[in-house]
């Protein structure tokens, strides 16, 4: 058994923790959205507006603050035309990216909002800067916000929408060192001083200008980004970097069949995700010192191989409590950034990569992930105070380090979030608390076996529970069984 001690002063407020850090990416691939999110009203599966449910009712509970859509790579050839109107005549293409498929363009703009209406949270667009033209784009956006008579809010009317939405996110490209379009930073750069000057606020409405960023730790992509725009052209930049077990594209790995060298392996190559996001908030601290721009993780979490039989053009694999440890250190890592991490969106939110949700017909099971998604629900909007990560010293042949946690405060709730990564050791711990003073103390763990999910047959093998944890003249105590996540909550 590890014996770690800690203390946690409530006084020593870091940072803001955004809810936004918990979002969430949703994209036309394999099973995301349709026989997914939107199976249609016509569905004898039980939806509002062509919307599951229970997929609504499943983000509602985790308090889903943000959804990106429509891509990805999808977004780099959409034109959001083809999504509106009547269903009937509504432009039919392929789908390049994902399986060739046949994309009917049902779940257009107005599908969207409703969604994310439904599920009370901010809609994020990633505009088309690939395949697209700064004119589409500024229609996109006149459309949806523009309060009166235009061209673009008449037809939005004509559509049967009255009233305009309200739109802050935009990503203004995806990728675009990639599929959306190959480009070089330097010219990226150019062309997004062009295209956001043509994003315009309609109405009252306010866009909250997001940057292609980097891959990964392309660190001389965000100098140049950096040193060509100022804070009057963009409040944020994207970073993608998703978590390869192997490190290998080709080999990516299954996403159940893994022995404990490649589970050390996952979470060693997971927690590089402190390392990437250190290095690009030090080039954006030399240009941005005052963080007035702010760094997303527009995309995250594990790629595997696809499950066996699947398209592979689907992206469809299980999740289990490998990927509930990788989603708890990444979001520790994303509080302990959040003065520069603005938001996080997991890759993605159903049936495709680290889903927080799988269906198979009516059935739906949650993942894992989400329960973690559900366990980290109370940092959203809180005050972090607490951050660390215990040396790397558990393992096999690769050592990790035992302990990954975060701490915040809100409305005098304390809320202590705690992943033991190891597959052998307890962790013993004692954690004194200062500045806070606390009389009751609760906790929920996530635990089993490193290879366990929940798949169709058994969709609660894998549930939070409450767990035993004692607190004596502000000293908190607990021992974390191997492979756990824990939420503690003192008040
Ligand atoms: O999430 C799957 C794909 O990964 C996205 O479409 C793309 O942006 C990234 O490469």
């Amino acid at each position: 058994m590890k014996k770690i001690t800690m203390l946690i002063n409530a006084d020593d407020k870091i940072s803001h923790i955004n809810p936004e850090i918990y979002g969430h990416f949703s994209e036309h691939l394999g099973r995301c959205i349709y026989n997914g999110i939107y199976v249609g009203e016509n569905s004898s599966i039980p939806n509002v507006k062509g919307m599951r449910k229970d997929i609504v009712e499943a983000f509602k509970d985790i308090r889903l603050p943000v959804l990106r859509w429509p891509g990805g790579c999808f977004a780099d050839e959409y034109h959001f035309k083809d999504g509106i109107g009547k269903k009937a005549s509504r432009k039919k293409m392929v789908n390049t990216n994902w399986g060739g498929v046949t994309e009917d363009n049902s779940f257009g703009t107005h599908e969207f909002f409703t969604f994310c209406e439904l599920v009370g949270c901010e809609p994020y667009l990633a505009g088309n800067m690939g395949s697209g033209t700064v004119q589409e784009l500024s229609e996109w956006i006149e459309y949806i916000t523009l309060d009166g008579i235009s061209p673009m809010a008449d037809l939005r009317k004509a559509n049967g929408r009255e009233k305009p939405w309200k739109l802050k996110y935009l990503g203004i490209g995806n990728e675009n060192w990639g599929c959306g379009g190959s480009m070089r930073a330097e010219y990226y750069v150019d062309e997004y001083r062009r295209y956001q000057s043509f994003c315009k606020n309609h109405s009252g409405n306010q866009l909250y200008k997001v940057a292609c960023g980097p891959s990964g730790g392309d660190y001389g992509w965000t100098d140049t980004i950096m040193k060509n725009l100022e804070p009057c052209h963009v409040n944020a930049i994207s970073l993608h970097h998703y978590t390869i077990p192997t490190g290998d594209w080709n080999r990516k790995g299954s996403a159940r069949e893994f022995d404990n060298d490649i589970y050390y392996d996952t979470i060693s190559r997971t927690l590089s995700m402190d390392d990437v996001i250190t290095g690009h908030s030090a080039i954006m601290h030399r240009y941005d010192p005052a963080n007035r721009i702010g760094l997303i993780v527009d995309e995250w979490g594990c790629w595997y191989d696809v499950e066996p039989d699947t398209n592979p053009g689907f992206l469809y694999q299980q999740n289990t409590m490998r990927d509930a440890i990788v989603a708890a250190c990444n979001l520790n890592i994303f509080n302990r950034h959040s003065r520069r991490v603005v938001m996080a969106n997991l890759a993605q939110a159903v049936n495709v990569l680290q889903a927080l949700i799988l269906t198979e017909g009516e059935a739906m099971v949650k993942t894992p992930t989400y329960h973690v998604f559900d366990l980290f629900k109370e940092h959203q909007n809180g005050e972090l105070i607490y951050c660390f990560q215990s040396p790397a010293e558990t393992g096999e042949s690769i050592k990790i380090p035992l302990l990954s946690s975060s701490a915040s405060v809100k409305d005098g709730v304390m809320t202590i979030t705690l992943a033991n990564c190891s597959l052998e050791e307890e962790a013993d711990i004692s954690c004194s608390l200062c500045g806070f003073h606390g009389t009751e103390a609760s906790a929920r763990i996530l635990t089993e076996e490193v290879h366990a999910c929940n798949d169709f047959d058994m969709p609660e093998r894998v549930v939070p529970k409450a767990f035993p944890v004692s607190l004596a003249d502000n000293m908190l105590s607990v021992t974390l069984p191997p492979c756990c996540v824990v939420s503690v909550s003192v008040r």
